[in-house]
């Protein structure tokens, strides 16, 4: 089927491949399937362009606003959009009939081959198969290639390639499709074609070179036009590579655009198909050495583990800053490519334990948007800085406030009044990365800044209750959505008193380590010592809803006074089927989603397993995983308690969430924070490690199919490689001098783990 590229391919433990053309899944398919770099993202449509396909190209942080009611990522030209006409009919899965379909995303690679077999009206076959990548080791380049063959007849083909600008974003109800940009020029060198489009409001420059080859037998050459007509006898395989480069005014000066494509893409075509590939696929492999995870005894979860570390692989690149991930990563228009704490909370985990330099740039974008924190803070009366819960690229609030329903039904968006526990989400991401990283650097530069600021802005949003003597939370929505303008949620108060907490902390040790630099940053912010001594004196006073009677947090106040509902029946799944007519789960104890559950794991040094095991046994019977951020999630908190088996149920789900479409809403993107939730069940949940100020712990818990985990970390500049068995672990790293040594708390005891040494620790029973 895919006999050109049969020998290019990897192992199947790195294919996703799916076979039969099927109309309901085509949405889905061009999601998971999605290709990218980190600069560009491409959807993984068929190249014709079937009727009912959804194309996006998305480049990293380019948004506009145009006719939509916020902000919102661009669709741009689509690229990979490719026609070949036979005899009037269209070579398309809708317009001829397909007798073999295969897709393949080879994951180890990045690229996705695909090889159909074609049917016309006289019943003449045509084998088609196709490559396309969006280069790792160059990302201002793309480049796919079609193999044609006509089998059974000779026939005058038409091939049509161009860049197609008729892209819009697909729009809500109310808003319709939108376009997002405009043609600004379009021109020739030679044979290379020039396009640039201009978005309408924040007026970007996107510039597209392109280059067509078409070889057939001995010969080739590169047609002046778009449209062109090749002679095929029957049996004749004729061979098309498409290159492109691209440029956008978000990373080169406006006038430097056209040069800049023309010059990369001269250098692409010169290098040719083979050396490209080469080289792209040499890039994927250094990726992967840093953050492959291989499972023995568990094949399939292996693999899906694997393509959510690919999804989280393509949505970022070290090289280009400034931008952050959205909720649906860069494969899908969902959440209008707005970054939630889906970044911070579920993705940031696997990007500081594996590539840190990454998790440095997304933590950059958010203090490159401090200023606008502040004001968002100021304007509703705060002081510090406050986070939007929903940012694109300025930094202001960009949840939308209304939608309509497609019952015509006018909503209320309250999430982007409510939802502020992001903004203690995002300082607990800066201290994650400190301790792992000990970059003290950006602590001085950035880091402390933002606890500081994120301290204030708790500190001036909590209120005294003089008749409780107690500091309140009042009118906020903690990650259970279903409950929206409660007070004192738990999750963010714990959240708000951990700022203030940590704030407090590593104010009085850069006072002590670096009392100059610490200075210029309190000089800088106005910021006094007699401040955060206010703030240790309301860190007691904040108060945590708690019932001592189960031995649980209340997720707020009032939440006992719910309906006490209960999950009794579980779907295919394992998921919770509410009981039915249930119009108002606001009234009800269900949760969205791990709300109590997920402050437990945040902050889990300050619980015992004890209390957490009793939070578990509450909660899991009342969250209906109506987000997909839930499975991952109760997959980390049970394994910590021991309930492994459990653990594996959740895992599975969330590991399948986007590959089996779970949700049934994988076609509007991937669920980017449940790849990295998946992968936090697995190495902070499974394998059992977790960073603690002090040292790295390691208490695994592997579920019965496991016999092995192995995988590599990094951890204070060095580079650990980890394998976990049944009853010990395998630590070592080379990356050490002769007799260093690291305290890692392996099981129950702190163990000096030697560089280049053989580090084996036992389990102990009982
Ligand atoms: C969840 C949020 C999440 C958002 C974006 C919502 O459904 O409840 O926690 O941040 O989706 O993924």
């Amino acid at each position: 089927m895919i006999s050109h590229y049969d020998d290019l391919l990897s192992p199947k433990s790195w294919l996703i491949t799916r076979r039969g053309w099927a109309f309901d899944r085509l949405n889905h398919r061009e999601t998971i399937f999605a290709l990218g770099n980190g600069y560009i993202a491409s959807r993984g449509i068929l190249e014709e362009l079937p009727k009912g396909s959804i194309p996006g190209t998305f480049f990293a942080g380019i948004y506009d606003i145009t006719g939509a009611q916020v902000t919102e990522l661009v669709n741009a030209p689509n690229p990979f959009n490719f026609k070949i006409i036979v005899d009037g009919e269209k070579v398309d899965v809708m317009a001829m009939d397909v007798s073999d379909h295969v897709r393949v995303l080879d994951m180890k690679q990045g690229f996705l081959v695909r090889g159909s077999r074609f049917t016309n009206r006289h019943r003449h076959r045509f084998d088609y198969q196709s490559i396309r990548f969006t280069s790792q080791n160059n990302r201002h380049v793309a480049v796919m290639q079609i193999y044609f063959t006509s089998l059974d007849a000779d026939y005058e083909i038409t091939l049509e390639s161009e860049i197609d600008t008729s892209i819009t974003n697909r729009g809500l109800i109310t808003e319709g499709k939108k376009k997002h940009f405009h043609i600004y020029e379009v021109t020739k060198k030679g044979s290379i074609n020039y396009l640039c489009v201009k978005t309408l409001e924040k007026e970007y420059l996107l510039g597209y070179a392109s280059y067509l080859k078409i070889k057939k037998g001995k010969t080739s050459w590169s047609p002046h036009h778009r449209t062109y007509k090749i002679l095929l006898k029957k049996g004749e395989t004729c061979q098309i590579t498409k290159y492109f480069s691209f440029f956008t005014s978000k990373d080169v000066s406006s006038r430097m655009i056209k040069s800049r494509c023309l010059s990369t893409i001269r250098k692409a075509i010169g290098d040719g198909f083979d050396i490209l590939r080469q080289r792209h696929s040499a890039a994927w492999l250094k990726k992967w050495k840093a953050c492959n995870i291989e499972i023995e005894g568990d094949a399939p979860l292996e693999k899906g583990l694997r393509f959510n570390v690919y999804h989280m692989l393509i949505a970022v690149n070290k090289d280009v800053k400034d931008v952050s991930i959205g909720a649906k990563s860069v494969t899908g228009e969902g959440y209008r490519g707005h970054i939630f704490w889906d970044t911070e909370i579920f993705l940031l985990p696997f990007y500081i334990y594996t590539q840190p330099v990454i998790a440095k740039n997304l933590l950059m974008y958010r203090y490159n948007r401090l200023n606008q924190a502040r004001s968002n803070a100021a304007l509703r009366g705060y002081k510090g800085a406050m986070f939007p819960w929903e940012s694109a690229d300025s930094g202001k609030e960009e949840t939308p406030s209304w939608y309509k329903d497609e019952n015509g039904e006018i909503k209320r968006v309250t999430t982007g009044d409510f939802e502020h526990h992001i903004t203690s989400d995002v300082a607990y991401a800066v201290y994650y990365y400190f301790i792992m990283t000990q970059d003290f650097e950006f602590m001085l530069k950035q880091g402390l800044e933002i606890l500081f600021e994120t301290a204030r802005f708790w500190e001036s949003r909590m209120v005294w209750n003089k008749k409780k003597d107690r500091l309140e939370i009042r009118h906020v929505t903690g990650p259970d959505e279903y409950h929206d303008d409660v007070h004192n949620n738990a999750f963010t108060n714990l959240m708000a008193r951990w700022n203030l907490q940590t704030a407090y902390k590593v104010f009085r040790i850069f006072n002590k380590a670096f009392p100059e630099e610490l200075d210029k940053i309190t000089g800088k912010i106005k910021l006094t010592k007699k401040e955060t001594d206010g703030w240790r004196k309301k860190i007691p006073k904040v108060y945590i809803p708690y019932s001592k009677k189960e031995n649980v947090l209340e997720e707020f106040e009032g939440y006992f006074r719910k309906k006490r509902l209960r999950v009794v029946r579980y779907d295919k799944h394992n998921f919770p089927i509410p009981p039915r007519n249930i119009l108002d789960l606001e009234k009800t104890q269900f949760s969205k989603q791990p709300d109590v559950i997920m402050v437990l794991y945040l902050l889990g040094n300050k619980f015992d397993i004890k209390f957490k095991k009793s939070n578990f046994e509450f909660y899991e019977k009342r969250t209906l995983h109506g987000s997909s951020l839930s499975p991952s999630l109760f997959a980390v908190a049970a394994s910590e308690i021991g309930e492994t088996e459990k653990a594996y149920r959740f895992l599975t789900t969330s590991i399948n969430l986007d590959l089996k479409d779970i949700y049934r809403n994988t076609h509007e993107g991937i669920h980017a924070a449940n790849l990295g939730g998946s992968w936090q069940a697995v190495i902070n949940g499974f394998a059992g490690v977790r960073a603690k100020e002090e040292y790295l712990l390691i208490n695994p818990h592997l579920p019965l199919k496991w016999k092995k985990i192995q995988f590599c970390i990094k951890w204070c500049n060095y580079s650990l490689a980890i394998k976990v068995y049944k009853n010990k672990v395998d630590i070592s790293f080379p990356s050490g001098k002769k007799g260093d040594f690291i305290p890692i708390k392996v099981y129950r005891i702190v163990e000096k783990v030697y560089a280049n040494k053989k580090n084996i620790f036992y389990k102990q029973e009982g």
